[in-house]
């Protein structure tokens, strides 16, 4: 079975091109690397020790992608190529909608043509918007806050319509909290350009002195602690999800939305401990205030994707921070 990856050279995409490979797939990639590059590839092979086929690939190219199926048989694609940094989304609306609503629409008609319609789609959570906690599948989504946040649901609801309108589709959408951690081999991880604009790589580049505290948004909401608190998973968690999702669409059709949360809340406190304690050293921190747009908690209901899917989470927040700190660690620069 062939399965293309867009966006596989990215965070999710390499560690879910690791988990394809080892489960014995034949595996595409289509990248444009903007926010990413070739070598991560590289790196999925070394620690695979199998190959993958890959394409400079623009999603918004339709050409480009329809290279990539007139020479290869896709049974199924993975569709991770998308820009996803919530604040420059509200600078740069219509890149956002440009890059990922048009490069989606493209993607599944060319798909359309070419007869492959099973696809895996990466949402978020970020679709839930202000419901009560715990988030399920059943819930209204798109009450969201930001461009990028409407990018995920309409892409959703694009897929809605496609099914509607041919039920031999097969379309699973996966709604990831907040993915964190990195490959056991500490060769592939996440390594954002710039400033990161997410928790876990800002703390792991000031506990590696590149950058100098850690501002936590916000240390007087109705939680436990104070801080905000959100759904981690580890990111070889949500890879396999992926596998099950994969799986699942291959011998059916239809449409199915799942969580993929490890269905705990932790604040941002118990994110910093876990992280001195994989560390061994103390992280530099201030209570700041809060951002702007960010929830107080949310976390999954998780149990439609281990009742339907067979997933459920392994790993917990210490071996999520372990991970991140080894990769860190071995790649003090990011990868080149
Ligand atoms: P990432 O930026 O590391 O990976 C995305 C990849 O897509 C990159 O390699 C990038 O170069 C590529 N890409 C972007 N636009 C492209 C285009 N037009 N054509 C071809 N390639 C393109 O991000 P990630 O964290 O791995 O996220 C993967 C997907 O999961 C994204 O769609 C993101 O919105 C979604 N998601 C991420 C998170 C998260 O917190 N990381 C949470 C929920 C959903
Ligand atoms: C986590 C917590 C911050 C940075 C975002 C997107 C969401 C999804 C995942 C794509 C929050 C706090 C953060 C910092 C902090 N992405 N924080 N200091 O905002 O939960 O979710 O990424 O779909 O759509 O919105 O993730 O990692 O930015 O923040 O205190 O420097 O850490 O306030 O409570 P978030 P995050």
């Amino acid at each position: 079975m062939t399965i293309l990856v867009t966006g596989g050279a990215g965070y999710i995409g390499s560690h879910t091109c690791v988990e394809l490979l080892e489960a014995g797939y034949d595996v595409i990639v289509a990248d444009n690397y903007y926010n990413s590059v070739p070598e991560v590839l590289d790196r999925v092979e070394k620690i695979t020790g199998k190959k993958l086929k890959r394409y400079e690939c623009d999603i918004r190219d339709r050409e480009g992608l329809e290279r990539i199926f007139s020479e290869n048989k896709v049974d199924a694609v993975i569709h991770f190529a998308g820009l996803k940094a919530v604040g420059e989304s509200a600078r740069l609306p219509l890149l956002y909608y440009e890059n990922n609503i048009s490069g989606s629409v493209t993607l599944f008609e060319v798909m359309e043509k070419a007869g492959c319609k099973k696809i895996v789609f990466s949402s978020s959570a970020t679709v839930y918007g202000n419901n009560p906690i715990p988030y399920r599948e059943d819930m209204v989504t798109g009450d969201v806050s930001s461009p990028y946040g409407r990018t995920k649901h309409f892409i959703e609801k694009i897929l809605g319509d496609v099914y509607n309108s041919d039920n031999s589709w097969s379309i699973s959408l996966l709604r990831y909290f907040n993915p964190i951690g990195a490959h056991e081999s500490g060769l592939i991880g996440e390594d954002p350009n710039g400033i990161p604009n997410n928790l876990m790589p800002y703390i792991s580049r000031v506990a590696i002195g590149k950058l100098e505290k850690l501002t936590v948004f916000g240390g007087d909401y109705d939680t436990k602690d104070g801080t905000c608190i959100r759904d981690y998973i580890h990111v070889v968690d949500l890879a396999k999800a992926h596998l099950c999702a994969v799986a699942k669409i291959l011998g059916t059709t239809g449409i199915e939305a799942y969580n993929i949360g490890n269905g705990k809340g932790y604040s941002v406190l118990d994110i910093i401990h876990a992280f001195e304690k994989a560390s061994g050293s103390k992280l530099n921190y201030v209570i700041g205030g809060r951002r702007e747009g960010d929830l107080p908690a949310f976390y999954a209901d998780a149990s439609k994707a281990n009742k339907e899917l067979g997933w459920t989470a392994q790993y917990d927040i210490d071996k999520m921070c372990e991970d991140t700190w080894n990769f860190q660690k071995k790649n003090p620069d990011g990868i080149k």
